[in-house]
């Protein structure tokens, strides 16, 4: 029979566990060095020549190609349809190999991002979208700002939300404020949609250049309810 002292021990800090459940994927590719380069060279070529409609700039000094709902530098510019067909299988495969079912996405949008000195890019979500990622085309990590992805338990945007002071003593994965991937030139990241993530360091050099893409299961249902299709025609 159990006795007081044992009752004690039971629900003392001792007996306390914390476990990760549920891990975020992020999947993290390379394109081939030669490919790479040829891409390289064919997407500046579209930043000093894409017609002034592609052209977008934002209040953070970003600039960019493609970034407006009817547009998508991946079928836009005949190109970058090598690069396209490259990211729609990276995407397949990420999904898979994350461990579910799909035979096919579709690139929804695509756009190309340049960030000149000084320049940043507030926190955000890709809404409509199930899987986003970024290709780094002209990228230096000793000289060029990290993308930042971003722990939502310190955000209190999204109401209701009950939020606690981090104890900096005590650093978690659950109360980090923050996760930077260390990336490099060639490299593909590939996340959920709905990650916050931002560039907050203002840029010191004048070459950072990525591509970014949101992506889509072309059938999107589970089991025998509730489904929807993604047609490759999707600029409306
Ligand atoms: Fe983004």
């Amino acid at each position: 029979m159990m006795n007081i002292e044992d009752e004690v021990d039971n629900n003392s800090i001792q007996n306390f566990q914390i476990i990760p459940i549920m891990p975020e994927a992020m999947g993290v590719f390379h394109i081939a060095k030669e490919k790479h380069l040829e891409f390289k060279i064919k997407i500046e070529q579209i930043l000093n020549t894409a017609d002034d409609k592609y052209r977008g700039h934002h209040q953070s000094k970003r600039e960019s190609i493609g970034n407006d709902r009817f547009q998508n530098v991946l079928l836009d510019f005949p190109e970058l349809t090598e690069l396209h067909s490259i990211l729609k299988n990276t995407a397949l495969n990420f999904i898979k190999e994350s461990g579910y079912l799909c035979d096919e996405v579709i690139i929804t949008d695509a756009w190309i991002n340049k960030y000149p000195f000084e320049s940043t890019l507030p926190n955000h979500r890709h809404a409509n979208s199930y899987i986003s990622g970024n290709y780094f085309i002209d990228y230096d990590n000793s000289i060029n700002s990290p993308l930042v992805f971003v722990n939502d338990r310190h955000i209190t945007s999204h109401a209701p939300s009950i939020k606690l002071e981090a104890d900096p003593s005590k650093p978690t994965p659950y109360n980090k404020q923050e996760y930077t991937i260390v990336c490099d030139e060639s490299m593909v990241l590939l996340w959920k949609s709905h990650l916050l993530h931002g560039v907050k360091t203002p840029e010191k050099g004048e070459g950072r250049i990525t591509l970014s893409f949101n992506v889509m299961p072309k059938v999107v249902g589970t089991g025998k309810q509730f489904s929807f299709a993604v047609s490759e025609n999707n600029r409306v």
